[in-house]
């Protein structure tokens, strides 16, 4: 049995790969804060045959994100999906010394710590996912607190793919331009949800990255809508 763990597994996008990779071979370990969404996805995965255990941690936390490390590492993982994230969308000069630092810890530092603990028992053949976004390689007004941390986690990224290489571990790093998800609820502004990409369609790209034989590796993949960035 695979065994795979999704970060940030309760909704959006995280919960559409949960749906995607679900399959009768599967252990998904299911990460996320909020107990009922979380139940709620395992058990639509476990009507598609897979097994689950869910995991709770807030990632701003370093010592909650070191435990959950240490719940899923009995065995050695094939798939680790680095995609919990959040923004803080305001212009520079608001944006508080508490909001970077947590926005640091959930998007770049969890990744890092858990990746870290997993990879070095991780197979040839394994995959590390790391779901970033457009904004990890350009710059949009009051998204740079944001940005700071899909740029960070891009260079992160391509260095730590270069190190497994050696291991046949491949590193698929994913861009979605704007998604139809929750992250949107807490953006102020107009966002036209109808020109947003659906999560379902980020989870298609990686199940089929995931799906291509051990030694191809499908390394970057952008998705955005057809009629542009928002
Ligand atoms: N939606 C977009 O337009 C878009 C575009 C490009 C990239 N992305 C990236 O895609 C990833 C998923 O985003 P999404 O759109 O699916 O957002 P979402 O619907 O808001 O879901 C975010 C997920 O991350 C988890 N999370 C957030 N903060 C956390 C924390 N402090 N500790 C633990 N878990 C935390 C949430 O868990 P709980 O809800 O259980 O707390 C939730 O499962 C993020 O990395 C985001 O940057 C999104």
């Amino acid at each position: 049995m695979k065994r795979y763990l999704i970060t940030g597994a309760s909704r959006g996008i995280g919960r559409a790969i949960a749906e995607q990779l679900a399959a009768p071979d599967i252990f998904l370990f299911l990460h996320g804060r909020d107990e009922k969404a979380l139940a709620l996805v395992a058990q639509l995965v476990r009507a598609k045959g897979a097994e689950t255990l869910c995991l709770m941690a807030d990632l701003r936390d370093h010592d909650a994100v070191k435990r959950l490390a240490g719940e899923v590492q009995a065995s050695p993982l094939d798939v680790l999906i680095n995609n919990a994230g959040f923004a803080v969308v305001k212009p520079f000069d608001q944006i508080s010394l508490e909001e970077w630092n947590a926005l640091l810890s959930v998007n770049v530092t969890a990744p890092f710590l858990l990746t870290r603990r997993l990879a070095p028992r991780m197979a040839s053949g394994s995959a590390i996912v790391n779901v970033l976004s457009i904004a990890a390689k350009t710059g949009f007004a009051n998204w740079s607190g944001y940005c700071m941390t899909k740029f960070a986690l891009e260079g992160w990224s391509q260095s730590l793919r270069e190190e497994l290489r050696a291991r046949s571990i491949r590193v698929l790093n994913v861009y979605p331009a704007a998604t139809n998800t929750e992250i949107w609820n807490g953006v102020t502004g107009e966002w036209p949800r109808e020109k947003m990409i659906v999560a379902g369609e980020i989870a298609s790209a990686i199940g089929y990255a995931l799906s291509r034989p051990a030694d191809v590796a499908l390394e970057n993949i952008t998705l955005s809508s057809v009629r542009g960035t928002l």
